[in-house]
């Protein structure tokens, strides 16, 4: 492997790798964003390549599908595939019971609308992203540009009531430019330092005029597969309760490190 990788990158590699091997012929995958989800793509391109892997994927991001047809996944859109095997994606946190926070990248509707339509969602994670409630990293809302400042004090003071730690929202900004979305939208981040409810806040923030949705996903989850930088993965399955640990070995001259994108 690259000297140049830290251990977090490699943490998020062999997360990616081991998750990768979920993946079987004839399978219609969701293709997560972020930088785990993007080693994900590499490895799915080398299975392709080197073991004639044949698999349809379903990108969540516009940046998803680009690196896909880079690395040789084919891809359709989710009305191709209507229904997914399986869904593969990164996440900003996940707690014990495998419920997350996503959005960091600003892919959460997508995301969401991909994992919920799969049989099954595995998250591929390195370690710190383990919490032991959700709410330290900001939750990400999707909302329409119409109107936004009144959906945002709207937000605001619907968050007076829930259980919540902090209540600080920001516009998320790309430069001096809000961030757009996919689908045109803009994202709003909740500081909330911990939130005590996450159910019942996913279920009342999508209820406010202009959220079109979160970014906790709660309940969708299947197994967490957790990256270490030394080479060990724990793979935790929420359903079956099953906790299991491997190894993933890498070589200096692994070709998925040749041409890294980001
Ligand atoms: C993208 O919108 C997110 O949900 C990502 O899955 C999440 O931010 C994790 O990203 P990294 O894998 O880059 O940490």
């Amino acid at each position: 492997m690259s000297s140049e990788l830290s251990p977090i990158d490699k943490a998020k590699f062999v997360a990616a790798k081991r998750a990768s091997t979920y993946v079987k012929d004839g399978m219609r995958v969701g293709l997560g964003s972020g930088s785990t989800a993007a080693w994900l793509v590499r490895c799915l391109g080398e299975r392709i390549r080197d073991e004639g892997l044949r698999i349809t994927g379903v990108p969540t991001s516009t940046r998803t599908a680009v690196l896909a047809r880079d690395v040789g996944v084919p891809i359709i859109s989710l009305d191709e595939a209507k229904w997914l095997d399986l869904s593969i994606d990164g996440a900003d946190e996940y707690d014990a019971n495998l419920n997350l926070i996503k959005g960091g990248g600003g892919s959460l509707l997508q995301e969401k609308i991909v994992a919920t339509a799969s049989d099954q969602m595995i998250v591929i994670a390195d370690a710190a992203k383990q919490v032991e409630s959700l709410g330290a990293y900001p939750l990400p809302l999707e909302i329409i540009p119409f109107g936004w400042q009144t959906t945002n004090a709207l937000i605001e003071e619907t968050l007076i009531g829930l259980d919540v730690l902090g209540r600080n929202t920001t516009l998320r900004m790309n430069g001096d430019v809000p961030f757009i979305t996919d689908e045109g939208n803009y994202i709003v981040d909740l500081h909330l330092n911990r939130i005590g409810n996450a159910r019942q806040l996913s279920l009342v923030l999508n209820q406010i005029p202009g959220v079109v949705e979160n970014g906790l996903f709660i309940d969708i989850c299947d197994v967490v597969v957790i990256g270490h930088g030394d080479g060990k993965v724990e793979l935790r399955d929420i359903n079956n309760g099953t906790v299991e640990e491997d190894r993933i070995f890498f070589a200096e001259s692994d070709n998925l490190f040749t041409d890294l994108a980001d």
